[in-house]
């Protein structure tokens, strides 16, 4: 089978120009170069992908450097593993990987590389539909190697791992499969679907480093359909194995699917830009019991504030929820909310009903009222800079608010009475 036209069909002339170049850039050079993973599983489904996955075949040598000068790029990494990632003037991004045979030490663990062939290269992959290569040389460009059956999974929209110990030699993969099931509207076979859940069950997440489930974790939230991923990896109680007692319920999964409708509602009203994937485990955290929301904070490495914000999620978000329903007045709305990340209220937002909704809505309107008093005006009437001031402020701009001092002579007046009755002297 020939996928030319697909390939053509699929990337933009800079790509087909720059897989063009390649393949005669590889030819020159006695090497043998592919179209690998994502790109022709993409291309073959015809989904926009605009990177480049190429993988050259015989020798470590630079050609990932020859590339990137032959198409006025840069390469920015270059890794252990023949791995180097060339970034182009137009931010396109093309990966060069070496063909390589992997072992690995223990499941879990980072493989021991060595440089070998694309049929061995193929053989060390996730699942079948990322297992097919397109050939790059100009003698027989489009020339399709598939010796797992991936187009036919393609055709049949259906997941599967390579060998019985795929999840646990790398179970980083469990990860992968609940995103690419969601991603592509694919359906696990039941094989793959029983060896992830032995995997799961197994332990052999806990062999994995912090920084790599975080990095898998991260994966799954920025995907179009993190709620339903969530969903599933809950089915095969991966939360459960990454932190004791961390159920995903289905009020949580549709919080998840409603941080859609919290970005929509509050794009444009929060004051800086938010982190989607932070604001998807605020909810997770939210429904879920302290002590398993401060294991899985630990076990993703997260640093404290993050910590913190999830573990007051898992304490509180029921009280903060009741407090934004019951109508609040906007001094303490303001006060009860202004501390909270923009992810906390994205969570927050997505957990709630109308009324909640509505509230964290007034709440970000409020960045737009600008305070009748400020620290100078107290300086300027000869309080002492430090004591009491915040607490003066806040207290009179949560009265500005509500509506009970308008104009600045009255915020003035407040302040001078608050610092009397509080003792901060002149
Ligand atoms: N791969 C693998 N096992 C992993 C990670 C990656 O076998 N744990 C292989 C797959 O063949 C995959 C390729 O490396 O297609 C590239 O990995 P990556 O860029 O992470 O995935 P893509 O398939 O390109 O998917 P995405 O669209 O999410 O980038």
């Amino acid at each position: 089978m020939d996928i030319t036209q697909a390939i053509n069909a699929a990337l933009p002339s800079r790509g087909r120009d720059i897989v063009n170049r390649s393949g005669a850039l590889a030819e020159a050079n006695g090497l043998r170069l592919y179209l690998v993973g994502g790109t022709v599983r993409d291309i073959l489904l015809g989904r926009k992908n605009l990177d480049l996955d190429l993988l050259v075949e015989g020798g470590a040598g630079d050609f990932a450097g020859l590339l990137a000068e032959a198409l006025d790029g840069s390469v920015v990494l270059h890794d252990r593993f023949g791995t180097s990632v060339i970034i182009l003037s137009d931010g396109m991004r093309v990966d060069v990987a070496t063909a390589r045979a992997e072992t690995y030490d223990f499941g879990g663990a980072l493989p021991a590389v060595s440089f070998t062939t694309i049929g061995r290269d193929l053989k060390r992959r996730d699942f079948t539909i990322n297992a097919i290569a397109a050939s790059l040389m100009p003698e027989d460009t489009g020339r399709l190697i598939d010796p797992y059956g991936g187009i036919d999974d393609l055709k049949k929209k259906r997941l599967r791992v390579l060998h019985d110990k795929s999840f646990l030699d790398d179970p980083t993969r469990i990860f992968r499969a609940a995103r690419f099931e969601q991603r592509l509207s694919f359906k696990m076979s039941h094989d793959t679907e029983k060896l992830l859940a032995e995997a799961a069950r197994s332990g052999c997440l806990d062999t994995v480093s912090g920084s790599r489930i975080r990095k898998e974790v991260f994966a799954v939230m920025e995907e179009d359909e993190a709620a339903a991923a969530a969903a599933r990896l809950a089915s095969f109680g991966v939360w459960e194995a990454l932190a004791p007692g961390l159920r995903v319920s289905t009020a949580t999964v549709k919080g998840m699917r409603d941080i859609k409708k919290a970005e929509g509602a509050l794009l444009h009203k929060l004051k800086a830009p938010y982190d989607r994937r932070y604001a998807m485990l605020n909810v997770i955290a939210a429904g879920a019991p302290s002590e398993s929301v401060k294991a899985l904070c630990v076990r993703l490495g997260l640093n404290r504030k993050r910590a913190a914000e999830a573990a007051s999620l898992a304490q509180k978000s029921g009280d903060v929820l009741r407090f934004l329903r019951r109508h609040p007045r906007t001094g303490v709305l303001w006060e009860r909310l202004r501390s909270r990340s923009n992810e906390t209220l994205l969570a927050l937002y997505a957990l709630g009903g109308d009324s909640v909704r509505s509230a964290i809505v007034r709440f970000t309107l409020i960045s737009g009222i600008r305070p009748l008093i400020t620290g100078r005006d107290l300086t300027k009437m000869n309080y002492p800079p430090g004591a009491g001031y915040s607490e003066v402020l806040d207290s009179v701009y949560k009265r500005q608010l509500d509506g009970e001092l308008k104009v600045k002579e009255q915020a003035l007046t407040a302040a001078m009475k608050l610092f009397r009755e509080k003792g901060y002297g002149r």
